[in-house]
């Protein structure tokens, strides 16, 4: 199966691509812009930017929303990582925990994926913690400053994609996504049997 990914970030699609794989879905940039509603829930933002993207392009797709939330910033950035990320940055993050000693912060992915005649929405969490300082020179976003709690200690900027894979909340959306699609599919192809 073909899977459009809406989204202009390729680490996303590398990502996705690599778990997705897995479940014999093949994804692809889908070039249609990701049309965000204003909305404090990743679910909401998700969903709106699928079913906009799949009224332009009527094909099967996905949507990735994700965001980062910090315990002692009572979940700031949350869904508003991107915007946060793109003005303060990983440095500006670093300056409002200096000196604080709770450093738990959770990933959070919705995948919101359009697949005819089915529309599902996919939850999942890494959650670790923010380090002292960036390390790493892999990733995206705010890689460099998280490292998950069922790691060694490094970093998502410090390792590979494959081990990324293994913690991120995007690939175990994901998994959850192929899961359900490869269930979605033998359901239709067996029922297809008996039209
Ligand atoms: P969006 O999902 O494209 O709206 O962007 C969410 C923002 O959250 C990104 O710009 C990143 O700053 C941050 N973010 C989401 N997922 C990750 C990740 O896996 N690593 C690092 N930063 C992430």
């Amino acid at each position: 199966m073909r899977l459009g990914l809406v989204t202009g970030n390729r680490h996303k699609l590398e990502e996705l691509s690599l778990v997705l794989r897995d479940y014999g879905v093949e994804l692809y940039m889908l070039d249609t812009p990701k049309i965000e509603v204003q909305s404090n829930s990743l679910e909401v933002i998700a969903l709106g930017a699928a079913r906009k993207a799949y009224s332009r392009t009527r094909v099967p797709l996905i949507v990735d929303d994700s965001g980062l939330f910090i315990e002692a910033l009572r979940g700031f950035p949350g869904p508003y990582s991107s915007y946060v990320y793109k003005t303060i940055g990983v440095e500006g993050i670093l300056r409002l925990l200096r000196g604080v000693p709770d450093r738990r912060a959770c990933f959070h992915a919705v995948i919101a994926a359009i697949v005819p005649p089915y529309e599902k929405v996919f939850h999942a969490r890494s959650c670790g913690f923010i380090t002292e300082s960036p390390r790493g020179a892999g990733g995206f976003g705010f890689d460099p400053i998280f490292a998950p709690e069922e790691g060694d200690g490094r970093t998502f900027a410090e390792m590979s994609i494959e081990e990324k894979n293994r913690y991120s909340h995007r690939a175990k959306a994901a998994r959850m996504l192929g899961v359900w699609l490869r269930e979605a599919f033998k359901r239709r192809v067996g029922s297809s049997k008996h039209l």
